[in-house]
């Protein structure tokens, strides 16, 4: 059963939407739709970084200031703004972070998308479809072949391999596979808290509006980056820390044997397919993942900014460390998002990092300039 048709000048509430997905989404939806967000600009993103707020109130958009745990903060959005389209992208975001604040984590992201949907349930009578932001990490290491190419899940990796420096994904008798792209075929894993919550948020919100007129539809999405990123948030955007320390003169630390590879997407291509969701006359009801496609080492992405911000290439340390959580290798297999929504990445890697780095050479200079006047 469906209801899903283009709907002219939608009212559309975004959850999260001022932090650096969600309020460029709320920009660029706001030529067409009626757009509020509703965010409690967490220190952790917001301090230091005015650009995303400052985004929002040069396209006028409405802004709720409230938090997701607040189940009647979350109720009297919905029924101020009875939204006919809600992007749901509020979430603590850190990998690493998730395991020292579980609570933290699982009242954010799913007992908040639980208010959500109570919320949706009371004061929502006109709404046609919600979109959640998911994560590439419920895939935990993702899909794999064996030695003779044939489809094998890996499992967690052992403590006791990677403390003698074996970071290859394993099968359950302990043999080395080969990872490949993954999309929403591949069995789900979570391997960290953050994880696990995030495919919480997905099943909450599928099993809610199971065999209604509202259609769920989820984007798992790989590493998203690009000018805008916080600086100075330590727990999220892998290339916007290392900005940050190559800009201070740090060597970067890079953990494992430098071969951790992940699936880099711009921002922008990524706002690009959350407005595809939201916009295409019929909302695909699947789970769709969303990247470049492109597989790139973090040693590699590190040696780029180091050369683009004129920085000797050698200033790095591969470490040999590693961290609960972190997977071996993630990059998405984006036919679905290219055959369901006509979606395609609008640039290459190299592209985006120049960008980056332009943004964020600007951006810290500006910084400094602030603190010695
Ligand atoms: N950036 C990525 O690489 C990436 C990858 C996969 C999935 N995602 C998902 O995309 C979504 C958006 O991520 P982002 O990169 O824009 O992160 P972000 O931290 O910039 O944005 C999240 C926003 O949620 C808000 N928020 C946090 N806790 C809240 C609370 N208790 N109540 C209300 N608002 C709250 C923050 O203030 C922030 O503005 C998240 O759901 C994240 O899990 C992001």
């Amino acid at each position: 059963m469906t209801t899903d048709t283009r709907i002219s000048n939608p009212r559309i509430l975004i959850t999260g939407g001022a932090g650096f997905i969600g309020s460029r989404l709320a920009a660029a939806l706001s030529t067409a739709a009626t757009v509020t967000v509703f965010d409690n600009f967490h220190p952790q993103v917001h301090d230091g970084n005015p650009e995303n707020r400052d985004r929002l109130a040069r396209h006028a958009i409405t802004v709720i200031e409230g938090d997701i745990r607040d189940a009647a903060a979350v109720a009297d959005a919905v029924a101020r703004t009875r939204p006919q389209i809600i992007y749901h992208l509020a979430a603590e975001t850190g990998t690493g972070q998730s395991f020292d604040l579980v609570t933290r984590y699982n009242d954010v992201n799913v007992m908040g998308t639980a208010y959500l949907i109570d919320a949706i349930r009371a004061h929502a009578p006109d709404l046609t479809r919600v979109v959640l932001a998911g994560s590439r990490s419920v895939y935990g290491e993702g899909a794999c072949v064996d030695a003779e190419g044939r489809p094998t899940p890996a499992v967690e990796r052992l403590d006791a391999d990677l403390a003698r420096g074996d970071f290859a994904p394993k099968d359950r008798a302990g043999r080395a596979l080969t990872p490949v792209p993954t999309d929403a075929t591949c069995v789900v894993a979570p391997a960290s808290i953050y994880a696990s919550t995030k495919l919480m948020q997905e099943y909450l919100l599928s099993q809610a509006f199971w065999g209604s007129d509202i259609a769920v539809g989820i984007l798992r999405l790989q590493n998203v980056y690009g000018p805008g990123q916080s600086l100075n948030n330590p727990y999220t955007g892998v290339l916007s820390i290392f900005t940050r320390q190559i800009v201070e003169g740090k060597t970067l630390n890079i953990y494992e044997d430098g071969e951790i590879t992940r699936d880099f997407v711009l921002v922008d291509d990524v706002v690009a397919a959350f407005a595809a969701m939201g916009l295409v006359p019929r909302m695909p009801r699947e789970i769709i993942d969303i990247g470049s496609g492109e597989p790139a080492t973090i040693l590699d992405v590190a040696r780029r900014l180091l050369g683009l911000l004129g920085v000797p290439q050698d200033r790095y340390t591969i470490t040999g460390a590693y961290r609960p959580g972190d997977i071996r290798y993630a990059v998405a297999d984006i036919t679905r998002a290219r055959d369901a929504l006509g979606w395609q990445p609008s640039k290459s890697l190299g592209q985006g990092l120049e960008a980056l780095v332009d943004w964020s050479s600007e951006t810290m200079a500006v910084a400094g300039a602030g603190q010695e006047a």
